[in-house]
């Protein structure tokens, strides 16, 4: 098939994840035809080196055989096998003990889902079934964090904190608040880490005194803000929401849908920590993006309140017909056994340094305000001035100029609209591939920088 015919066919009938509709149109599509390790190459041939993991996802690099191996097998051996009816197939189960032993030890049960959006809301069914079944029926109050990301269901998309996934979706519900996340860079106090998390412990002690203790079910959030420009919290911010969550008595949902398997180092961010939450979710590195899958991990009392004060031999009504579907549960555990025995979570650590050095360096670019990380996850932020850290004019569309000029150059990263540039390198990222993504980004801001309007917008 033609590129042309394609590209007309896009335009006509694809509808694009968080795009404007006529936006893309104008624009048209890239369309990618194969990837090897960090490389992804479009339908011309054009090579480019890939600093995003696809879509923060495909943790293992693409191309690795025994992940299409075993997917080819189990799709010749059992393809489906519904989990309705307490039918199972054996991939899901071990998948599902894996990830127990795994991961933090709160976590005793496993609900797999398609994705993040719908473990999210997995999650939060999950947690409004707990309250009604244990006699709580007045907790019904959430809570997350500002500028977070959970995800775009219904539901689900109310407690992601980004102004974008409520305007036109009558969202957020009544019962879905947010805090002020922990934003180092842009804030007052300055990145005095202590501040940081008195800050964010005394917003999340307000925000259930103001609901009511006893009508709040659960706060929700990411280790590493990551839609939201990736805004990484002080060490021990994690634990001191937990802590904060469990003196309240209410819940604590973890999101690792993007920090989880060896993105900022350990496999789990919480593992940083030492932090057990009530209820995990999980998704693109559970499979690196080559199956769909998520999952919500919870821990035992979560389990036991359902399963016990489920009244009347009742169902639990929650499920889908691909729920632990097989092929990707066997894709999780190849991934699962590539991050471990085949090395890719060791190698992900031991390339790290390189990476926040090569970010630490950009500091001296004219653009360049902010250089954060942590692990494989990170990001730069531009500016207009870096004394006062204006933003760029958003006429200007700094960001659009830039992923063009990136792409011209051969790299391809994350450019979010405030001007953020977001970083999340697969684990087999080599230092040479990182000299290459840094030099390469020099010369596409440079190039950005020559640009009439953007040089006449910098103070
Ligand atoms: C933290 C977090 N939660 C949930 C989601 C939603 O996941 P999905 O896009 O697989 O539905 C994402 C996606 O980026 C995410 O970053």
């Amino acid at each position: 098939m033609s590129c042309n015919t394609l590209s007309a066919w896009d335009r006509q009938h694809l509808i694009h994840p968080v795009t404007n509709f006529r936006a893309h149109e104008n624009q048209g599509v890239r369309i990618l035809e194969s990837a090897k390790g960090s490389w992804l190459k479009d339908i011309h041939g054009k090579e480019v080196l890939d600093a995003f993991a696809g879509l923060w996802c495909v943790n293992v690099g693409y191309g690795q055989q025994s992940v299409a191996d075993v997917a080819a097998e189990q799709m010749r051996r059992l393809p489906y096998a519904t989990g309705y009816f307490s039918f199972g197939s054996e991939p899901a189960i071990e998948l599902a003990r894996r990830l127990v032993e795994v991961s933090p030890a709160s976590l005793q049960h496993v609900y797999f889902s398609l994705g993040g959006s719908d473990a999210v809301d997995a999650a939060i069914r999950y947690i409004t079934h707990y309250y009604n079944s244990t006699g709580q029926p007045s907790r019904k109050q959430f809570i997350a964090l500002e500028r977070g990301y959970h995800g775009s269901s219904s539901t689900g998309a109310g407690l992601t904190g980004l102004p974008v996934f409520h305007q036109n979706f009558d969202l957020p519900r009544p019962n879905q608040h947010h805090i002020p996340c922990p934003y180092a860079y842009r804030n007052p106090l300055g990145d005095d880490p202590a501040a940081l998390i008195a800050e964010s412990v005394s917003h999340l002690r307000a925000k259930v005194v103001e609901l009511g203790v006893d009508k709040v079910a659960a706060f929700f959030c990411e280790p590493i803000i990551g839609s939201g420009g990736v805004l990484v919290p002080p060490v021990g911010w994690l634990k001191a929401m937990q802590d904060t969550c469990r003196d309240l008595g209410i819940l604590f949902v973890v999101d690792e849908v993007i920090t989880g398997f060896g993105r900022t180092g350990p496999l789990f961010a919480c593992d940083a920590e030492g932090v057990e939450p009530d209820l995990m979710t999980l998704a693109k590195g559970l499979t690196a993006g080559y199956a769909p899958m998520g999952a919500v991990m919870m821990s035992t009392a979560v389990y036991a309140g359902i399963a016990d004060g489920n009244a009347n031999d009742s169902l639990v009504g929650h499920g889908q017909t691909y729920s632990a579907h097989p092929v990707s549960a066997a894709v999780g555990l190849e991934v699962l056994r590539l991050y471990h025995e085949g090395g890719l979570l060791e190698h992900g650590q031991s390339v790290a340094p390189c990476f926040e050095q090569h970010l630490q360096d950009m500091l001296d670019h004219p653009l360049v305000g902010d250089a954060r990380q942590r692990g494989l996850l990170g990001a730069l932020e531009l500016v207009a001035d870096k004394n006062t850290k204006a933003r760029f004019d958003p006429s200007l569309k700094l960001h659009e100029r830039l992923s063009s000029i990136a792409w011209e150059n051969g790299i391809v990263f994350r450019t979010f609209g405030d001007n953020i540039l977001g970083f999340a390198p697969a684990l087999c990222f080599t230092e040479q591939e990182f000299d290459i993504l840094f030099e390469r980004l020099r010369v596409s801001l440079d190039s950005l920088l020559e640009q009439p309007e953007v040089f006449r917008a910098v103070a």
